[in-house]
């Protein structure tokens, strides 16, 4: 079978890990080896990254820190887990990919397009996913869920952001699925959550129907 590499991407709150979850269960049922995982994060060096990209310290973070910690995990995740899954036959759903540097550090904190552009070329010159879904959701719906998920453990260092950064952050995403439209589906995140599963399922079913027998 024809390995696959899917991302999942949106804003804080808007699903996403429930969502790809219930994807997984519903590949799985139809015979598809599924291999789930994160960004950043996702093999044991990349997620010592992500807890040193998440915490909040009194150290402030420049943000070419932040990019390249992001690429260095990256990196890592790539060459360890999704290449080697992808090359056997599996499908890789991935919560997050580039398409977040580019609305999280391109949009979010305004670095040039031009030098993310650059570390794709480094870290993975070859590598696109083949769908990318877009949970999309206005913040304030988005804001309000991950503020209850969040409880007493408080915000990690992308959560305690302002309004306005994840404004900027929706429409990076959305400047991305327009520019890539062939490889996006934008699905609306603020209804049912069965509506959403049912909006993922049909932008997956495609890709079941053409992928090729394993003998
Ligand atoms: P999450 O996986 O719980 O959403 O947390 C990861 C955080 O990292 C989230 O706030 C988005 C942020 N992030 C970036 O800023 N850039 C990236 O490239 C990725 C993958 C995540």
């Amino acid at each position: 079978m024809q390995g696959r590499f899917i991302t999942f991407e949106g804003g804080e709150g808007v699903g996403k890990s429930t969502q790809i979850r219930r994807a997984a269960a519903w590949l799985e049922a139809a015979g598809v080896e599924v291999v789930l995982t994160r960004e950043p994060g996702g093999t044991p060096r990349a997620e010592q990254l992500r807890r040193i990209l998440l915490e909040r310290t009194d150290e402030p973070m420049p943000q070419s820190c932040e990019l390249l910690l992001m690429f260095a995990a990256r990196a890592s995740h790539l060459a360890n887990l999704i290449e080697p899954a992808v090359a056997r036959g599996a499908w890789v759903l991935c919560d997050r990919f580039t398409d977040a540097t580019y609305a999280y550090q391109g949009g979010g904190r305004g670095v040039p397009t031009a030098a993310i552009d650059a570390l794709v070329r480094i870290v993975h010159p070859q590598r696109q996913p083949d769908l990318t879904v877009l949970l999309d959701a206005p913040i304030a719906i988005g804001m309000a869920r991950a503020r209850v998920r969040n409880g007493t453990d408080g915000p990690d260092r992308f959560e305690s952001e302002r309004a306005e950064f994840f404004e900027r952050v929706r429409q990076g995403y959305l400047q991305r699925a327009a520019q890539e439209s062939a490889r996006f589906r934008v699905v609306d995140a603020s209804g049912e959550l069965e509506h959403v599963a049912a909006a993922i399922r049909a932008a997956l079913q495609p890709m079941l129907v053409t992928r090729s027998p394993s003998r």
